[in-house]
């Protein structure tokens, strides 16, 4: 059993999340997907607390992509407003739990008021030790490295930095999760098999964990399940298991 890249009390240190399967747990009752994104919504707040009480240093949710602004307007809209409200909601709460929060994606097609209670909850909990809280929002993994590209391009432009000092480290640092360590651990519910456009560098040695659970169903024993299934594996990071048993 691998203990690497796992706190002290065993859990993984980073855990990353594909919050997918509101619309279908919506449909099975005979509901509007809309009622599926707040059952989500209350899922979320379980699994957050779950995390907390389990010592996770960063847990990053993926709750909009690049790619679904291509849904209906009025779900779009629900969405955004769903965003908002439990922001609102939940920041004290968060705030007293110690929780930092980040957002990451381009919020330049957000909503103004909800970009400004991004903003306002970042700053409120900037100074928090505890779980660090990445939300994606309007989020793609190929824009993440595109966004990154342009900003090492600037500084090469402006003088700051030359062509060769561009290393992994120098770009993993102009990422969004920039100065976060990978995730151990992803997880997808809803059954797909598929990143579907969400950290595509950080996830380069993460394990992967798929549940057939909709989101609105998945519970902290579904997470505790999900990492006694990580902490099964071994992790080689390319090295034989001879090597790796050997410490
Ligand atoms: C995930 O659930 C939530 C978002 C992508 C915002 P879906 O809305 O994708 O649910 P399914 O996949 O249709 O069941
Ligand atoms: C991925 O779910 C994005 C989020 C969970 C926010 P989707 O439901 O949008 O993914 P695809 O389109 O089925 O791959
Ligand atoms: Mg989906």
């Amino acid at each position: 059993m691998s203990r690497e890249n796992t706190n002290e009390s065993g859990v993984p240190a980073h855990v990353a999340i594909v919050m997918d399967g509101n619309g279908r747990w919506a449909r099975a009752r005979g509901k509007a997907r809309n009622a599926g994104h707040r059952a989500g919504v209350r899922a979320t707040r379980q699994i957050v607390e779950a995390c907390v009480e389990r010592d996770i240093r960063y847990l990053t949710l993926f709750a909009f992509s690049s790619e679904n602004w291509k849904r209906p307007p009025t779900e779009v809209r629900l969405l955004m407003r769903l965003f908002l409200e439990a922001l609102q909601r939940e920041v004290a709460e968060l705030h007293k739990n110690d929780v930092r929060l980040r957002f990451m994606g381009d919020r330049s097609l957000l909503p103004d008021d909800l970009v400004r209670q991004m903003n306002d909850s970042e700053q409120l909990t900037s100074g928090n030790s505890g779980l660090q809280l990445n939300v994606a929002v309007s989020y793609g993994g190929r824009w993440d490295i595109v966004n990154a590209a342009r900003s090492l391009a600037g500084a090469v432009s402006d003088g700051t930095l030359t062509p060769a000092e561009i290393d992994e480290d120098q770009f993993a640092r102009a990422l969004s999760l920039g100065g976060v360590p990978d995730p151990d651990l992803f997880i997808r519910t809803g059954g797909e098999k598929r990143i579907s456009n969400f950290l595509l560098w950080n996830l380069a040695y993460a394990e992967f964990y798929f549940s057939n659970a909709l989101w609105p169903d998945f519970d902290a024993q579904a997470l505790d399940e999900a990492i006694d299934d990580y902490l099964s594996r071994q992790r080689r990071f390319g090295r034989t298991a001879e090597q790796v048993n050997a410490g």
